[in-house]
Formats: structure tokens, C-alpha cells, sequence
């Protein structure tokens, strides 16, 4: 079966960006709570998420497609920030400066997009055709699964995930989020690739 991920932090690691309380019940009540429907849809199905997740949207199952790519979405968002936030390497910031100028318009463009999305969804940064681009997806959805990019980062802009800490005003976590929290390491690696590129860890047992 599948198991939760844990944070790659304590809870109180991205304070005050996001809260203790805000990581506690985004990870051990919503996240778990997918993470829990996907074992529960797939009873002794031991394929990676991965696969579960391209067999659901294959067959349109969107009840195990969106517990599956949350329990991914989330995932991907955990390791997509981190407490102390450094600059993004020299790989990646060539990329960005390539693409969008520099961080600056990067960042522009993220919240804008991320605010714009109306009702549920993520905001992502992603590598395709040699380009980087910031796209977002409605309530589960996933830009990677027709192998057209490569996700570098994502924010969930789900109000579970900022409600507590910014009530309504989502373009000040978006902006918060990108200036404190952003994973630029992470991102760095995502874009090199290798083995080291991001999966969902294994099914145990
Ligand atoms: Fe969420």
C-alpha cells in the first residue's frame, strides 16, 4: 500500500510563511486523507502512484484519478519548498533569465497566474521544449502526464492551503510563498534530471 509521505521539515519549519497548524492539517488530514482513498480504490495494487495515476486518467476514473494526483500534487509541494530559501543555482537561473528575463518577472508571472486561477487548483513551474514555463491546473490536475514537461515547482492555491494564514488574500501567500519558500535547490535538480528526479515514493508491502 501507499503511505504518506512525511515532511521533509518539522511543522513549524516554514513559520511564519505558513503556520504549524496550517502544515499539520495539509499534511496529516488532507494529504493523509488521499493518500488513504488511493489504498482504499486500489486494494493490492502495488504499481507506482505514477502508473496508478496515467491507468486512472486512461480509463476517465476521476475518483481514483484525483485522490491519486493529490496525493502526488502534495507530495511534489512538500519537497517544492524549503524553511531556509536560497537563491536558484546556476543551472536553473540561466534558464530563468533565458526565459523569462529574470526572477523578478518569473515571480510576476507565478502569482499573477496563480491568483488568476479561479477556484481550486496549482500553480507550477515547469520545463518544456527547452523553455521554462509557469502553467496551472484545475483541483487535481497535473501538467506532466502526457510527458510534455517536466514540474519543477508547485503551490497549491487550494484555500486549504492558505486560508488559516491569509484568509482570502491568496496573491500575498502566492508572493510570500515565492519569496520565503520557493525550493530553487529542488527545482535546480528537477531540471537536470537523472535519478534523483522527483517520484512518489514506492508502495510498501
Ligand atoms: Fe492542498
Amino acid at each position: 500500500m501507499h503511505y504518506l509521505p512525511p515532511l521533509p521539515y518539522a511543522l513549524d519549519a516554514l513559520e511564519p510563511a505558513i503556520g504549524a497548524e496550517t502544515l499539520r492539517i495539509h499534511h496529516g488530514k488532507h494529504h493523509a486523507k488521499y493518500v488513504q482513498l488511493v489504498n482504499e480504490l486500489t486494494t493490492a495494487d502495488k504499481r507506482p502512484l505514477e502508473a496508478l495515476i496515467a491507468d486512472a486518467a486512461g480509463r476517465a476514473d476521476r475518483k481514483l484519478f484525483n485522490n491519486a494526483a493529490q496525493a502526488w500534487n502534495h507530495a511534489f509541494f512538500w519537497e517544492s519548498m524549503a524553511p531556509a530559501s536560497t537563491p536558484p543555482p546556476g543551472n536553473l537561473a540561466d534558464a530563468i533569465a533565458r526565459s523569462f528575463g529574470d526572477l523578478a518577472r518569473l515571480r510576476s508571472e507565478f502569482v499573477a497566474k496563480g491568483l488568476a486561477q479561479f477556484g481550486s487548483g496549482w500553480v507550477w513551474l515547469v520545463a518544456a521544449a527547452g523553455d521554462l514555463q509557469v502553467v496551472t491546473t484545475h483541483d487535481a490536475g497535473l501538467p506532466w502526464l502526457d510527458g510534455s514537461c517536466v514540474p519543477l515547482l508547485v503551490c497549491d492555491v487550494w484555500e486549504h492551503a492558505y486560508y488559516l494564514d491569509y484568509r482570502n488574500e491568496r496573491d500575498r501567500f502566492l508572493g510570500t510563498w515565492f519569496d520565503q519558500l520557493a525550493n530553487w535547490n529542488f527545482a535546480a535538480g528537477q531540471l537536470a534530471g537523472g535519478p534523483a528526479r522527483y517520484r512518489f515514493p514506492l508502495p510498501t508491502d
